[in-house]
């Protein structure tokens, strides 16, 4: 398994956790982003999470220097050309995966598979922008990568056997916890935790209870290990409401789906969250 050489494209908070998981993992890998900007962030960020993990004992230096070692930092799509897998986790709209799909398989080998970690857009879409569409899949990692176990593989109507065995083969060895979901909107995880959200935010709506309280109870009373709008912050606001919206959309428009007001506000505003460092919380 470790010569297969992965590929990431999207530097972003998905993109730098599983490149880390698979250089992590012995592979070679090559993280693409079009920002220089995410890039640099990334590779940052990259130093910093193995310096934590050098000072907390887990690895020490020499590991740490060949795990940065083996990560190639693009900002070229063609540097894809000899990977044996790549993982898109870029911006969450259909109509930019699949330019960006019919442009990968132009540049990768026939056999290279093309994986999408899309939360929510439909695998079957996004492989139909391919002329193989056999060899696109959905692999769904949770926020952060490297420390959530479960991933979810998800092969739509086109992907061959092949493409689902090697696929989960492979993340199984990165010892996480693969879980084979059908592609339908918001596979299984994002599917069952839309009420989570959006009854959060009606109640926070109908004036019940602020965020503060409504995370205080799903957390003290309800046993969750973070509040709604503490995760809503952490996954960001942007990501989560656009999650929102095409789940709705997927689902014919069913009522119990339907996004927010105090969410897509806060989206416009650019109130995203962690990441801009103002969200439901400031
Ligand atoms: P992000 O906004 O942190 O990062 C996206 C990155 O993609 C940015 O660095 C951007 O410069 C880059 N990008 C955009 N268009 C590009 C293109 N055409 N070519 C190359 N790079 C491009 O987004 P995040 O949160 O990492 O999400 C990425 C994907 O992963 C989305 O599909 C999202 O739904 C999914 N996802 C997100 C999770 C989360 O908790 N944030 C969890 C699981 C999946």
């Amino acid at each position: 398994m470790e010569n297969i050489k992965v590929g990431v494209l999207g530097a972003g908070s998905m993109g730098s956790g599983i490149v880390q998981i698979a250089a992590t993992q012995k592979h070679q890998t090559v993280l693409v982003d079009l920002n220089e900007e995410a890039l640099n962030k990334a590779a940052a960020n990259l130093k910093n999470i193995l310096a934590r993990l050098v000072e907390k004992d887990k690895i020490d230096q020499a590991t740490a220097d060949v795990i940065m070692g083996r990560i190639t930092f693009s900002k070229n799509i063609a540097d894809f050309k000899e990977c044996d897998m790549v993982i898109e986790a870029i911006v969450e709209n259909l109509e930019v995966k699949k330019k960006v799909f019919a442009q990968l398989e132009s540049i990768v080998s026939p056999d290279c598979i093309l994986a999408s970690n899309t939360s929510s857009l439909s695998i079957a879409s996004i492989a139909s922008a391919c002329k193989k569409a056999e060899r696109v899949i959905g692999i769904h990692f949770f926020n952060p990568a490297p420390l959530m176990p479960l991933v979810e593989i998800i092969p739509a109507v086109q992907t061959s056997e092949a493409t689902t065995t090697n696929s989960r083969t492979l993340v199984d060895s990165w010892k996480k916890v693969t879980v084979l979901a059908k592609d339908t909107p918001g596979f299984i995880v994002n599917r069952v935790a839309r009420p989570f959200y959006g009854e959060a935010l009606k109640i926070y709506e109908e004036g019940v209870a602020d965020f503060a309280t409504i995370d205080w109870a799903m957390t003290e009373i309800g046993g969750f290990k973070m509040g709604p709008f503490t995760l809503m912050d952490y996954i960001g606001n942007d990501i989560n409401y656009t999650v929102t919206e095409s789940v709705f959309a997927a689902f014919y428009y069913d009522p119990r789906y339907k996004p927010s007001f105090t969410q897509k506000r806060r989206t416009e505003a650019g109130w995203f969250g962690r990441k801009t460092g103002r969200g439901y919380y400031n």
